[in-house]
C-alpha cells in the first residue's frame, strides 16, 4: 500500500472508532490574479498528504460503514484544454494510479454525495474552509433529508475532520523527513550562494534573485513563502520582503526564505554583513543570538515540550539585553524580572519556533489539548516526540530610541534552522547553511 493509501486508511480506521460516516475532503481552490492570468496553482497540503494528486478541482470522500470506501472526484480528460493547459489524469485513470477504489468525474459530485451520505450517521468535514463546498455539502444534507419518508436518515452529527488529520500531520513519517532534509540542504545552499554573492552596492531583489536560482536548480516548485532579504533598518520590520534597498558597507542583510520541495516546506533565516566582516556591535549582538539558538535547539528532544525551546532562548536573550545595555536594569530589575514582566519583547517579540511541514506554519496542536488537569487554565505546552518537525528562529531587533546604545540601533538578527524531533534529541535539517561567524565570513570570502 502507498503511504498515500495507508494515511486514508489510517483516517477511516478513527472515523471507525468514532462511529463511521462519510469524510468529505477538499483541494485548494485555484485563485484567479487578473484577466487571463491565475496564481501558481498549489494544492491543499491535506488533499495532497491524502493521494498525491495535484490537480485542481478534485475531492476526496472517505466512507467508513459497512463497507470501506476511497473515492477521488477530479476532472474529466478534455483533449481541448488539456492543449491549453496540460495533462489531466481523468477518473478512470487517477483511481488506477492514485489506488482508490473508485473515482468519477467532479461534476458528479452532486447526484453522488446524497447517495453515500443516505444513512450515515455523521459527516466528517472541515466546516467554513471553503465557502462554495460548504453550501455544496448543505444542498446534499437537505436532499438527503428530504427522503426522510422512504426512511432515509441524513448524518446527525459532524466532526471536524482537521483536527484528526493535523494530528497525523504533525508526525512526519520517514519519507516526509527525507524530503523535508532535502528541502533544508537546497535552501542552505541558497544561503551559502547569497553569502557568496552579496557586497555593498547590490539591491536585496539581486539577493533574491540568487536565492530563486538556486531553489529552481534543484527542482523546488516555489518558495516555501515570500523571501525576506531586508538589510540595515529593514531587518527590523519583521515581515519585510526582498524590497529595493541598496546593501550599505557596515550593515547587516538578513535573510529569511526556504524553498519548497514536493510540497514540503524549509524555512531558513541567516543573517551577515554585507561586507563580509562582523562589527564589534554586530557580534556582541550575533553571539547573544546565536547562544539563545543553541540553547533552544539543546533543549528539543523526546519528553520535552514544545515552549522550552522558546523559554531557554528569552532566558539568555534576555541576560544579554542586560549585559549590552539594551535593557537598564535599574528600570527593568532583575533577569527574572524581565521574564516575568516580558521586558524582553521590545526586542523580541515574536516565538523562537512553529510546526514545519508541508505548510511553512504547520498544522497540529501547540498544547496538550486532552490534558485534564489544568482545571480551566491554560492547558500545558506539547510534548514533543520523535517525527515533530519544528523550525528553533531567535531574534533580537532594535530600533533607534533614546536610551538604547547607539551602536545597536537597526541591527536586526534572526538565526532560524529546521529541526526534527529524533528518538534521543534533535537533527539540525538546515545545518548546512553557514551559522558562525568563521563559517559566514569564510563563505563571504569564498574560502
Ligand atoms: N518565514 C516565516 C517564519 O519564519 O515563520
Ligand atoms: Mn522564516
Ligand atoms: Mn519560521
Amino acid at each position: 500500500m502507498s503511504s498515500y493509501a495507508a494515511r486514508r486508511a489510517s483516517l477511516i480506521a478513527q472515523m471507525q472508532a468514532r462511529g463511521g460516516g462519510v469524510a468529505i475532503l477538499p483541494t485548494a481552490p485555484e485563485v484567479h490574479r487578473n484577466s487571463d492570468a491565475e496564481y501558481p496553482y498549489r494544492h491543499d497540503s491535506t488533499f495532497y498528504y491524502l493521494s498525491g494528486f495535484v490537480e485542481p478541482e478534485a475531492v476526496i470522500v472517505l466512507v467508513a460503514g459497512k463497507k470501506n470506501q476511497s473515492i477521488l472526484f477530479c476532472r474529466e480528460k478534455n483533449s481541448e484544454r488539456e492543449i491549453w493547459e496540460g495533462f489531466r489524469h481523468g477518473p478512470d485513470n487517477a483511481r488506477e494510479a492514485f489506488g482508490f477504489d473508485a473515482a468519477f468525474p467532479i461534476d458528479a459530485l452532486d447526484a453522488i454525495l446524497p447517495k453515500l451520505l443516505a444513512d450515515q450517521p455523521a459527516l466528517f468535514y472541515a466546516l467554513g474552509s471553503n465557502s462554495a463546498l460548504d453550501a455544496q455539502v448543505q444542498g446534499w444534507l437537505k436532499k438527503v433529508r428530504t427522503q426522510s419518508r422512504a426512511g432515509i436518515t441524513a448524518p446527525s452529527s459532524a466532526h471536524d475532520v482537521s483536527g484528526l488529520l493535523n494530528e497525523m500531520r504533525l508526525i512526519k513519517d520517514d519519507s516526509e523527513l527525507a524530503i523535508m532534509r532535502r528541502a533544508a540542504t537546497i535552501s542552505a545552499e541558497a544561503h551559502a550562494r547569497a553569502m557568496r554573492m552579496a557586497k555593498p552596492g547590490l539591491h536585496e531583489y539581486q539577493i533574491d534573485a540568487e536565492l530563486l536560482h538556486e531553489f529552481r536548480r534543484h527542482g523546488s516548485d516555489f518558495p516555501a513563502y515570500t523571501s525576506i532579504v531586508a538589510t540595515g533598518a529593514n531587518a527590523c520590520v519583521l515581515h519585510y520582503r526582498a524590497g529595493a534597498t541598496v546593501l550599505q558597507d557596515g550593515d547587516l542583510v538578513l535573510i529569511d526564505a526556504g524553498c519548497e520541495l514536493d510540497s514540503y516546506a524549509s524555512d531558513i533565516t541567516r543573517t551577515f554583513p554585507a561586507n563580509g566582516r562582523f562589527t564589534p556591535a554586530q557580534t556582541t549582538l550575533y553571539e547573544l543570538v546565536l547562544a539563545a539558538q543553541h540553547a533552544a535547539i539543546a533543549a528539543i528532544r523526546p519528553g520535552q515540550r514544545f515552549m522550552d525551546g522558546h523559554d531557554a532562548a528569552v532566558r539568555i536573550l534576555s541576560q544579554g539585553m542586560l549585559d549590552t545595555g539594551l535593557l537598564d536594569a535599574n528600570k527593568v530589575g532583575t533577569l527574572d524580572d524581565v521574564i516575568t514582566n516580558g521586558d524582553y519583547r521590545h526586542f523580541y517579540m515574536h516565538r523562537t519556533g512553529h510546526w514545519l511541514g508541508m505548510d511553512v506554519h504547520d498544522v497540529g496542536e501547540y498544547r496538550e489539548v486532552n490534558d485534564t488537569t489544568s482545571e480551566g487554565g491554560d492547558k500545558p505546552w506539547r510534548i514533543l516526540h520523535p517525527g515533530m518537525t519544528l523550525t528553533v528562529e531567535p531574534g533580537i531587533y532594535v530600533r533607534p530610541a533614546p536610551g538604547i546604545p547607539e551602536q545597536y540601533w537597526n541591527i536586526g538578527i534572526r538565526i532560524e534552522d529546521d529541526v526534527a524531533v529524533t528518538a534521543d534529541g534533535a537533527e539540525v535539517m538546515s545545518s548546512a547553511a553557514p551559522k558562525t561567524i568563521a563559517d559566514i565570513e569564510a563563505m563571504m570570502r569564498n574560502t
